[in-house]
């Protein structure tokens, strides 16, 4: 059996080594990809694979009907939005993730991303503080639950929007829920995005919505480029010059937003958020047992397919 570690953007080494030791261990054979520059690479090293482990690489129908021993794809964290899942179900591959595996790694940068906003981004001028600011957590998931926790920490009053979360979830943490997108943008400071890129999802962050915060808010998006209108939070930054905008994921329209909203705009080279060893060995390793596990014992918990 041939597994392919296949990452654009590597794991720390010793989340590397981890996972060899557990492939080894099962008595299965692992392959590396690192770095690939084209597709083609990825192409050629799927061909003999039986499992592979990735993070935001982009398995299409192509790369599926390449690997013509495919039993299993995980995506060593959280979002899958980059797998082609109808496209896997039809060539009869299993699709799982490791929810959970990464979240503090995210919901620590969310906090890292606030701080450097509200200094004024480390210009030299008065910026303003975290505690006592009310924070929106859009999506209460494993990221939102972890960034509930460090928000009490700073000393914020925490809200939470989820629609498939029950309040008592949010409750049990001392967030306070509220009943849809709109309450919450009206009602806090800071909103941190944490919603999948779904269909119904993409370009849900409008100017609609960003209109609702109040003056001097902030947006910090560790999730997805795709549930950003770009275009509207463009036009709203330069309407609005209050409003500061922090993400993870580089936008389409980088290079309009450096140009127009300079100041109050900044986004990392590459996304960062789940990029430390503790997440990359906790998600990289629970992948490979996940495999192992699939293969020898046909265990599919964390399918998504
Ligand atoms: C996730 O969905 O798990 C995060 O967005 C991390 O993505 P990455 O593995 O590409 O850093």
């Amino acid at each position: 059996m041939k597994i392919l570690i296949a990452t654009d953007k590597p794991f720390a080494k010793v989340a590397v080594d981890g996972i060899r030791q557990e492939i080894e261990a099962a008595g299965f054979e692992l392959a590396l990809l690192e770095k690939y520059t084209e597709k083609q690479q990825l192409l050629d090293a799927v061909v003999d694979a039986d499992a592979i482990i990735i993070r935001s690489d982009l398995i299409d129908a192509e790369v599926l009907a390449a690997a013509k021993q495919l039993k299993i794809v995980v995506r060593a964290g959280a979002g899958y939005d980059n797998v082609d899942l109808e496209a896997a179900t039809k060539a009869g591959v299993c699709v799982m993730n490791t929810p959970g595996q990464n979240s503090n790694a995210v919901a620590e940068l969310v906090f890292g991303l606030l701080v450097y906003a509200v200094r004024n981004f480390y210009n030299g001028t008065s910026g303003t503080e975290l505690m006592g600011k009310k924070l929106g957590i859009h999506a209460y998931g494993n990221v939102g639950r972890n960034v509930a926790r460090i928000a009490k920490g700073f000393g914020m009053e925490i809200y939470a929007y989820d629609a498939f979360c029950p309040d008592s979830v949010m409750e049990q943490d001392a967030v306070k829920p509220v009943k849809s997108a709109e309450e919450l943008y009206s009602t806090c400071d800071i909103i941190s995005l944490h919603i999948p890129a779904t269909a119904e999802t993409k370009k849900s962050i409008n100017a609609a919505l960003l209109g609702r915060l109040p003056k001097g808010a902030v947006l910090v998006n560790t999730a997805r480029k795709e549930v950003i209108d770009e275009a509207q939070i463009l036009e709203f930054m330069v309407s609005r010059p209050d409003f500061k905008y922090v993400t993870d994921i580089v936008p389409g329209n980088d290079a309009e937003m450096t140009e127009k909203v300079a100041g109050r705009y900044f986004t990392t080279p590459k996304k960062m958020g789940a990029q430390t060893s503790e997440a990359n060995i906790n998600a990289g390793i629970a992948a490979a047992k996940q495999i192992v596990d699939f293969i020898k014992n046909g265990n599919a918990k964390f399918k998504v397919n």
